[in-house]
């Protein structure tokens, strides 16, 4: 991706459901990206590849672990479509299943390139997937904000290196 662009950076985070993972990682970096002053040049969405929990706000135990870090989650749940690898330049998905579910909407190469995996930009990371933590213990919610945090701290890096923020 080029240094010089016009507009703001788009990402998306992607999971299955877009109730737990992918609202944590869009609150944590809307949070990140306004504690340093770059809210107009970059904007932060989040999807599901799964359609189930559409209109829905995030999980009240990603909302209440987010509240005790002081991170609001604003998301409404909703599906991601092809259509979206147009609107948005970093689409990254929670674990490699959602990635893989990317792959195959991916509308082109161009497409494809957008794909990251969050974990990949923490290089501290023991794994590649943010856990899904939906079906496990309230200490799963814990963990998928701290990952999530250090995915997006290592993302804000790479944003500022990349494109000269
Ligand atoms: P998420 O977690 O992908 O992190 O939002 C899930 C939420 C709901 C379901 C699965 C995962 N579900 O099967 O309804």
């Amino acid at each position: 991706m080029s240094a010089q662009r016009q507009g703001p950076i788009r990402l998306c985070f992607v999971c299955l459901g877009n109730i737990c993972r992918s609202p944590t990682a869009e609150g944590v970096m809307l949070h990140l990206v306004r504690e340093a002053g770059l809210e107009d040049r970059i904007v932060i969405d989040s999807a599901g590849t799964g359609a189930w929990h559409q209109g829905e706000r995030a999980d009240p135990r990603s909302r209440a672990e987010a509240q005790s870090r002081g991170v609001d989650l604003p998301s409404i749940a909703r599906q991601f479509t092809a259509r979206d690898f147009d609107a948005f330049d970093y689409v990254i998905a929670m674990d490699r299943k959602n990635r893989v579910d990317l792959e195959r909407m991916a509308p082109s190469e161009a497409a494809e390139r957008k794909l990251h995996l969050l974990r990949s930009f923490d290089p501290a990371a023991d794994a590649d997937d943010v856990p899904d933590p939906y079906y496990g213990g309230d200490d799963g919610f814990a963990r998928v904000f701290d990952i999530c945090e250090a995915g997006c701290r290592g993302l804000l890096a790479h944003l500022r290196k990349e494109h000269g923020l």
